[in-house]
């Protein structure tokens, strides 16, 4: 128990088994490294809901509210190469908190389905696993943040670190590797993306029942109807099909 606690994860953990609140709308996280298609597969997922009928929410962060999208601003200008990694973790949870007041929690009351494309795991591995900072208290952080909301599924399109920067850097300019300039986090060097890599992978392997871990180096289609497969379960069990 002692070793779990100092790890940090034990909190997510042991939150997670009292934060159960079937019957309340039906929140899903996107996760996964830069480019792993968790844009892409969010937008999808959301056309395929609406395309039944379903009541869905699209957001993303960090954003999603006017407060929000001016921390993604400070969060991802490449210019500020100075910012610490708790001032970051700050900045997130600040974003998050007022994603969650204003546009995740009265979603969920009203029973929509809210697709969140990045949510606290991303705070977790970037900051904690990843940039080396206090998970225990990052977790602590974000929990006081959003009022320990969790997400009742989250789907982990895992990708190899260096492949979805290419993804990235093909689309944004169609440059190589070696010249792309990507926003303030996407710079960072490749042995931190693949601790990112790793680090989601790690926080799945703890939380086997929130998270579905897809392989997403197959076509769009293929990890589409992986996740569609996976979220028709879960759409059964909360009484939407
Ligand atoms: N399965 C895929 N195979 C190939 N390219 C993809 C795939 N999914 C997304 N892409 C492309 O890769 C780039 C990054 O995808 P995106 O969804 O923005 O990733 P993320 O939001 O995880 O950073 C985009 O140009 C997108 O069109
Ligand atoms: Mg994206």
């Amino acid at each position: 128990m002692r070793r779990k606690r100092e790890s940090g994860l034990w909190v997510m953990g042991e939150l997670q088994k009292i934060n159960k609140r079937p019957g309340e709308g039906l929140f899903i996280s996107f996760e996964g490294p830069d480019g792993a298609g968790k844009t892409t597969q969010a937008r999808l997922l959301k056309e395929q809901l609406e395309a039944l009928g379903l009541p869905v929410l699209l957001t993303r962060e960090p954003g999603g509210t006017p407060i929000g999208e001016a921390i993604r601003k400070l969060l991802l200008n490449p210019s500020f190469k100075e910012m610490t990694v708790i001032s970051e973790a700050l900045l997130y949870s600040a974003a998050r908190a007022q994603l969650v007041s204003t546009l995740i929690r009265p979603a969920l009351d009203r029973g929509e389905i809210v697709l969140c494309d990045r949510y606290l795991d991303s705070s977790l591995v970037y900051q904690g696993l990843a940039g080396g900072e206090d998970l225990e208290m990052i977790a602590k952080i974000n929990l006081w943040a959003t009022g320990k909301l969790l997400p009742a599924l989250t789907i982990l399109l895992d990708l190899e670190a260096r492949r979805g920067l290419e993804r990235l850097q093909k689309a944004e300019t169609g440059a190589a590797v070696e010249t792309w300039q990507g926003d303030r986090v996407e710079q960072k060097e490749l042995s931190f993306h693949q601790r990112v890599q790793q680090g989601f992978l790690q926080l799945a392997a703890r939380e086997k029942e929130r998270f579905f871990v897809v392989p997403a180096g197959d076509k769009p289609e293929v990890v589409r109807a992986k996740i569609w497969h996976k979220m028709q379960e879960i759409l059964t069990q909360k009484g939407y099909l």
